[in-house]
């Protein structure tokens, strides 16, 4: 049997408090910056990809409750109708609707029939072809703005335009590591794809952006084993953003007033961000978006 006496449970009870008020701080910290933009967006319509799940329908919500009519792009219909419920309940908003959009199909449809991987065709090629689908719409409604999310990892990434242009096995591989290279490759060309379109967006009021969200403890790793998910769980956990905290660099994107001149930059942390030189190479970016068109079918 255990005893406490008065004093030692006055001293349990303020060493958890000091542990408690430690961790809320730890966690402030881990979360980061806040878009503190109060822009309400009554009358604008805002398509989200991915919105499903993770930090897009998180941004979904934000939106939602900021007034604008909210399209969640996903590709499984009663996914995205779950979460069209979800973001109605928290954004207490009726205007948000479900899109089918495969992400996948729509790179399929274009013209190549080979070679180039899944992950790649998702992250760059697809997001590409919808943008460039939805651009003469952009303008009409400008201003308004086109919000990609990259990641951090994009430093790890290259571009090899021998293999892109062959369709040869650029985003071809299932072994963690190919598959970390393809999507650092991939979310390099997020930036790439980026810098050359606020180029040709120059004087038409439509702006854009790139953007690391931060490390999120989203539904990423559903796909990873067992194993690693157990490992990853209680790490993320800690020491992740949660998934409100990861849309807030979406959101400063998207809603924050006066960083049009930032147009085509990088931004992580609510806050613009310098690349390195292979992610603002006006040579390298042009020729990606060429390889790009001709990739989706669209020269
Ligand atoms: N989590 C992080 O730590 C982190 C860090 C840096 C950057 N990012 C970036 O942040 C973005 C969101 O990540 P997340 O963590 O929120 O990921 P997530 O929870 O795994 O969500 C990914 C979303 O993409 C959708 N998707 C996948 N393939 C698709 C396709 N073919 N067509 C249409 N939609 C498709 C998924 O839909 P289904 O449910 O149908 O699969 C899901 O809604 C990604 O661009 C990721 O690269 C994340
Ligand atoms: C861009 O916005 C400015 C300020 O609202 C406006 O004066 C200008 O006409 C717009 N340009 C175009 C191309 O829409």
């Amino acid at each position: 049997m255990l005893y406490f006496t008065f004093e030692m449970a006055e001293e349990i009870l303020l060493i958890a408090g000091v542990v408690i008020a430690v961790l809320m701080i730890f966690r402030m910290y881990i979360c980061g910056e806040r878009c503190k933009s109060k822009t309400k967006l009554h009358g604008k319509t805002v398509i989200v990809t991915g919105s499903n799940t993770g930090i897009g329908r998180a941004t979904a919500v934000d939106l939602a409750r900021r007034g604008a009519r909210v399209i969640l792009a996903c590709r499984n219909q009663v996914c995205g109708e779950t979460a069209v419920a979800l973001v109605q309940r928290e954004s207490g908003s009726k205007n948000v609707v479900f899109m089918q959009l495969d992400l996948a199909r729509v790179y399929m449809q274009g013209t190549t029939e080979d070679g180039l991987g899944l992950m790649f065709g998702v992250n760059h090629i697809g997001h590409f072809l919808l943008t460039n689908l939805l651009l003469d719409k952009l303008k009409e409604c400008a201003p308004s703005r086109i919000v990609t999310v990259s990641s951090y990892l994009h430093n790890f990434g290259n571009l090899d335009f021998d293999i892109l242009r062959t369709h040869k096995e650029f985003g071809v591989g299932e072994s963690p590591a190919s598959l970390f290279w393809i999507y650092s490759h991939s979310k390099l060309c997020n930036v790439l794809f980026t810098h050359e379109l606020a180029k040709k967006l120059q004087g038409t009021n439509v702006t854009c952006y790139s953007l690391h969200p931060g490390a999120i403890n989203s539904d990423l790793y559903r796909n990873m084993n067992k194993m690693t998910r157990r490992l990853l769980k209680p790490i993320a956990a800690l020491f992740f953003k949660d998934v409100e905290a990861g849309a807030q660099t979406t959101l400063h994107c998207a809603v924050q007033e006066g960083i049009e001149s930032l147009s085509g930059r990088y931004f992580s942390n609510c806050a613009v961000q310098k690349v390195k030189a292979k992610a603002q190479d006006d040579a390298v970016a042009k020729k990606l978006w060429e390889v790009s068109e001709t990739l989706c079918g669209l020269s």
